[in-house]
């Protein structure tokens, strides 16, 4: 806008100039006129009526003619003509005023008369294309930016208001969790860009949506149909290791009884998979009344007799809504985890405010870096030296023990128990 004002300022003022130039060539033509007429000093127009200041100046440069008052004045133009076509320019000159000199555009043109050559000027004052472009710019210089700003407001506006269908797709899809492919984004009335738009992210995601559930059918089958020969293998060592001992054979028995190790490893791995595979395609549970403390108190004695003292007298009554198999798994991966890492001794704690209830499972082992917390949820995150590896799982059972806490809407955390680590569950306590 500011190249188009000065362009627009430029052309005005070229128009105006152009307009003065007209009038300035007519009089000094019809002058010339009247001078080769030997009509001279009859007809000069008369400066105070707007008229343009003529002057006639002969060969040695004497005003033989000019409107009245400028008769005496002396030459105001220096300027040379030239004979046959009039030449126009811009230049100063000393006005009528007492002051100083202005602008004039000046025609002027010489013919040949009977005293000789003359040369015959034509001036107007320019202060009138100089006041108007001064007016025009001033007028643009406040209005362009006004405008501009206007402009700029409504773009905003307009712009946002086409945005708005964008931003409404974008947060959806953004409220659209990996955990729940089945929501759908809303596609708009309008079979436009957007409204395109919109079914393609659809079709999307129902691609990953059935890419995702073929991927966890095929762990959940793969799971399940492990199982069977796993558990056939388990009984035939079991046979396999009885008859070595009876045959006398140590070194066979103890073969065997490592098989058997590995096929409860197995069983335990193929267990966990098919878990949160489970978990994976159905977060909601099945729900129903469940008094934790109960459940707490079982896991505990499943636990007891490894060595370790499993100090539960902290387990207060605690009841929430949720699926006892799951969380039985939950407080049994963390007494696991517990036993395995305790250097001696095991704390458990359970206690309900009414809105929640909180499980603590603490124990005075190792502990666990600030570093490795949140990193010890992922899937086959195990921290444990290769040597103690064997004794642990495959690194699935805190990541079984999120999944559940989430699914029932809670929360797990780990923290230090100076020494050893403190991991706490917390879920809503049923009202
Ligand atoms: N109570 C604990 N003390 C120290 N480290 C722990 C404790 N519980 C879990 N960990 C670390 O977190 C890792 C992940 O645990 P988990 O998911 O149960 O896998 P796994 O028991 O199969 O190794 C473990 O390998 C272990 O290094
Ligand atoms: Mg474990």
């Amino acid at each position: 806008m500011t190249v188009a004002s000065v362009l627009l300022v430029w052309q005005v003022h070229n128009s105006l100039i152009a307009g003065l130039d007209t009038a300035v060539t007519q009089q000094v033509q019809s002058v010339a006129a009247q001078a080769q007429n030997g009509e001279l000093q009859a007809h000069m127009p008369n400066l105070e009526d707007g008229g343009p200041a003529v002057q006639v100046v002969s060969a040695d440069g004497q005003v033989i003619a000019a409107s009245n008052g400028l008769r005496q004045r002396g030459r105001m133009f220096t300027l040379a003509g030239a004979e046959g076509e009039a030449v126009t320019a811009t230049t100063r000159a000393t006005g009528l005023g007492p002051d100083a000199k202005t602008w004039y555009r000046v025609a002027v043109l010489t013919v040949t008369t009977k005293q000789g050559p003359v040369t015959v000027y034509a001036a107007l004052q320019t202060d009138s294309v100089t006041d108007s472009t001064a007016e025009l710019s001033a007028a643009l210089a406040v209005g362009v930016p006004v405008v501009v700003v206007a402009l700029a407001v409504v773009a905003w506006l307009l712009v946002g208001r086409a945005l708005q269908p964008v931003e409404a797709l974008r947060r959806q899809a953004a409220a659209i969790p990996a955990s729940d492919l089945r929501r759908r984004l809303e596609v708009p009335a309008a079979q436009d860009e957007l409204g395109r738009l919109a079914a393609t992210l659809n079709d999307l995601l129902s691609r990953i949506q059935a890419s995702t559930g073929r991927q966890r059918q095929f762990i959940a089958d793969a799971a399940h149909e492990l199982r069977s020969p796993i558990a056939s293998l388990h009984a035939q060592l079991e046979i396999l290791g009885r008859r070595a001992d009876r045959a006398g054979d140590a070194r066979g028995a103890e073969w065997a009884a490592g098989m058997i190790a590995d096929t409860r490893r197995l069983t335990r791995l193929v267990n966990d998979l098919l878990a949160l595979a489970r978990l994976d395609a159905n977060p909601k549970i099945h729900r129903q009344t469940i008094d934790l403390d109960d459940l707490v108190l079982d896991e505990v004695r499943r636990a007891q007799g490894r060595g370790v003292a499993i100090d539960a007298g902290a387990v207060s009554a605690g009841r929430v809504l949720g699926d006892p198999a799951g969380l039985a798994r939950v407080v049994r991966n963390l007494l696991d985890n517990a036993v395995r890492h305790a250097a001696g001794r095991v704390v458990v704690g359970l206690r309900g405010d009414g809105r929640s209830v909180t499980l603590t499972v603490s124990d005075d082992g190792p502990g666990i870096a600030p570093a490795d917390r949140e990193r010890i949820f992922e899937r086959f995150t195990r921290l444990d030296d290769a040597r103690s590896r064997d004794a642990g799982g495959a690194g699935l059972g805190l990541a079984i023990v999120r999944d559940v806490v989430r699914g029932h809407g809670g929360s797990v955390r780990v923290g230090d128990n100076k020494p050893g680590a403190r991991f706490t569950v917390t879920l809503p306590a049923a009202d």
